[in-house]
């Protein structure tokens, strides 16, 4: 597939006015995608765990306007006018535009809210853009009946690309890769692909338990960090060890292989934070607080013996994850041991998930 096959040259159908809403989860990447070039283009392939619990409801009404010249749209959060969210989505509209060349042709209202609260330090982009593109492919189906379902994914996952890159990885579950790697079939730099090959019953239901450490604005945003990649002392060596770790989680999906995951897996999360440390400028998203749980974790591990491990993200709350045949002893660690160090004690309990579903209102 090149950028070209999404575009289509012709609609069949006429359409005034209507809604669609779509349900679309957040995703954690085991692999991180830190560093794109132009277009949104990843540097390195890139793997996650879609989510289950953590997911943004978005409903997008369309109606016919006679003035084709500008986009025309409104944006609320949970029910109130959120004109800080418009620049965002004004960018991801030119960015997409060429490729739903309908999008000038309605005024929008977009009304979204999250299942977890907007200031927990979540990123609500990967599932944010990912619900507002499954939206849009909607109407290009209603203007299109011809549209098969794997067009249909595929170019949502193409699309929410374009809005953030992380976002192309929640469209379905449960693993999913972004970004061409010789050894996966079918895995393509423009959209998210489900992992193809199989996967051990030990990441069945795995489990994620967020902790959310700090809830505030993120000090730097992933684009930023993203950029900071461009002149990076270290960038080849990182891009290169991305697609070697992909290799080597082959073998670990296919064999179960427990303990060798979780050393890819916090490796990784660490490495995407040491990027952080060595770029210019260099900064630092961990807080005190997400080393306090780290050792816990390892601590943990070392006398149990059970199979815990973390990662992270952009930010400063941990990812725990775990099979879910430990999840009691783990569950019992994570809130007796863990939670002090949350904000306000506050964590989120999730688990592997399978992708976006579309609602009846
Ligand atoms: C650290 O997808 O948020 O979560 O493409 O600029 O919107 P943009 O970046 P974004 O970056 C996510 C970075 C990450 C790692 C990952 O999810 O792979």
């Amino acid at each position: 597939m090149t950028e070209q096959d999404f575009i289509l040259n012709k609609y069949l159908n006429s359409l005034e006015s209507g809604s669609f809403t779509w349900s679309s989860p957040s995703n954690i990447a085991l692999v991180k995608y830190w560093g794109k070039k132009k277009n949104q283009i990843p540097a390195n392939p890139s793997i996650s765990f879609t989510l289950d619990a953590c997911k943004t409801t978005t409903k997008l009404a369309y109606s016919k306007k006679e003035n084709k010249n500008d986009f025309s749209f409104d944006v609320y959060l949970d029910g109130a006018k959120k004109d800080d969210f418009k620049p965002k989505i004004e960018t991801f509209f030119k960015r997409v535009e060429q490729y739903l060349p309908f999008l000038r042709d309605y005024h929008f209202k977009i009304e979204t809210s999250n299942t977890f609260p907007h200031s927990s330090g979540i990123a609500s982009s990967a599932s944010g853009m990912s619900a507002l593109a499954l939206c849009l492919m909607s109407i290009e189906k209603q203007l299109n009946s011809e549209i098969t379902d794997v067009f249909f994914n595929q170019k949502a996952s193409f699309l929410a690309r374009l809005g953030s890159g992380s976002a192309c990885r929640s469209i379905e579950g449960d693993l999913i890769v972004w970004g061409k790697h010789k050894e996966i079939t079918g895995s393509s730099d423009l959209f998210g692909v489900k992992y193809p090959f199989k996967v051990h019953d030990n990441f069945k239901n795995y489990q994620d338990t967020i902790l959310l450490v700090d809830k505030g604005e993120k000090q730097v945003s992933s684009t930023v960090g993203h950029d900071l990649m461009h002149n990076h002392p270290f960038a080849e060596q990182r891009f290169a060890q991305a697609h070697e770790n992909l290799s080597k989680l082959i073998n670990i999906f296919r064999e179960g292989d427990l303990k060798s995951f979780i050393e890819i897996i916090e490796s990784e999360a660490l490495t995407l934070h040491g990027m952080m440390m060595t770029s210019m400028p260099y900064f630092i998203l961990m807080k005190p607080n997400t080393l306090e749980i780290i050792n816990k974790i390892w601590n943990f591990r070392q006398e149990t013996g059970l199979h815990i491990c973390f990662t992270l993200d952009a930010g400063a709350n941990v990812h725990i994850l775990y099979p879910e045949s430990e999840a009691k002893a783990i569950y019992e660690f994570i809130s007796s041991e863990l939670v002090v160090y949350c904000q306000n004690g506050h964590y989120i309990c999730d688990r592997i998930g399978f992708g976006a579903k579309q609602l009846p209102i």
